[in-house]
């Protein structure tokens, strides 16, 4: 499945059929209002023709409060600029697209960079979803690092605080989970019987490696400081503009250890973006000036 097929899905549908229910008012100026507050609170760009999936997402609070116009709700919205409205708002829009060991070319890298390291070793997965690419990650160190990983930890952050739960409880599918080699689902997942027929969840001694955050990457101070060995940043900066991906990259920078590697997206480039990272190829980054 592609990023945008999930943009344009079932956060929080309701369907008759195929048909999206046409019942709430979305006015252009609603449309563009809502554009305006997600790039504000969280950087994301949404475009014009995201209309349907905005209209989806967020029918089911306007339901929640028994509004019928999007005026309403955006109103109110912004008349409590600390409610948990904005958390739900937020959570709404984002796209949580993600899969264990996703771009699998990465995890090897990760190994052979880390695999002759002493000392303690802490990774950052800076848009860790519902927790497959923190616990991906946790999977490589405990392949590699043997005793050592007593050492090691991944800090797993994410806006949105609903995927940030579904990541804590580490239950994914089975069939999701039967996607990987076996040995790996043996070693790293229990199987679910009973109530959980059909389910896997991570093993304790993946999750006890991973420490979930919520963290909005556009905050004017991080509460992870690093030093890093590694950042995983893959598939957020396609929702962001050029100027929120050179800030963050600029920041990313001085929490990173000197010899440290930056993850990105298949379709993400940097080069053009910061002069603080630069291509080692596959795309992963190296700091620039060491
Ligand atoms: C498509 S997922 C990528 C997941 C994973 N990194 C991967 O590559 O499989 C993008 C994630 O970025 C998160 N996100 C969006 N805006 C954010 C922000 N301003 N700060 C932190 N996380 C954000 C979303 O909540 C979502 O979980």
């Amino acid at each position: 499945m592609n990023e945008s097929r999930v943009e344009s899905g079932e956060k929080s549908t309701w369907t008759t059929g195929s048909q999206v229910e046409r019942d709430l008012i979305l006015t252009d100026a609603d449309f563009l209002r809502v554009r305006e507050l997600i790039y504000q609170r969280a950087g994301i760009v949404l475009a014009e023709h995201k209309r349907e999936m905005v209209y989806s997402r967020l029918a089911r609070r306007l339901r929640h409060h028994g509004l019928t116009r999007f005026t309403d709700y955006l109103t109110r919205l912004e008349r409590q600029p600390d409610a948990s409205e904005w958390e739900a708002f937020t959570n709404s829009l984002t796209t949580n697209l993600t899969a264990f060991f996703r771009e699998a070319h990465h995890f090897p890298l990760l190994a052979q960079h880390l695999k002759d390291r002493t000392g303690p070793i802490t990774i950052w997965c800076a848009a860790a979803s519902t927790g497959e690419e923190p616990y991906s990650i946790a999977m490589t160190l405990l392949e590699v690092l043997g005793s050592r990983v007593s050492n090691a930890k991944v800090i797993a952050t994410d806006i949105d605080t609903d995927a940030l739960a579904k990541a804590r409880a580490g239950i994914y599918p089975q069939e999701q989970v039967r996607k990987l080699d076996e040995a790996r689902v043996k070693r790293f997942f229990q199987k679910g019987t009973g109530n959980h027929e059909g389910l896997a969840r991570v093993r304790p001694e993946v999750a006890a490696l991973v420490e979930f955050q919520s963290l909005n990457l556009l905050a004017p101070s991080w509460s992870v400081k690093g030093p890093f060995d590694a950042i995983f940043c893959r598939n957020i900066m396609i929702y962001f503009d050029k100027e929120t991906q050179s800030k963050i990259l600029s920041r990313f920078a001085p929490v990173m250890k000197s010899d440290g590697l930056l993850f990105a997206g298949h379709s993400e480039n940097f080069s053009y973006i910061s002069d603080a990272f630069k291509l080692r190829g596959q795309t992963v980054y190296t700091k620039a000036v060491r």
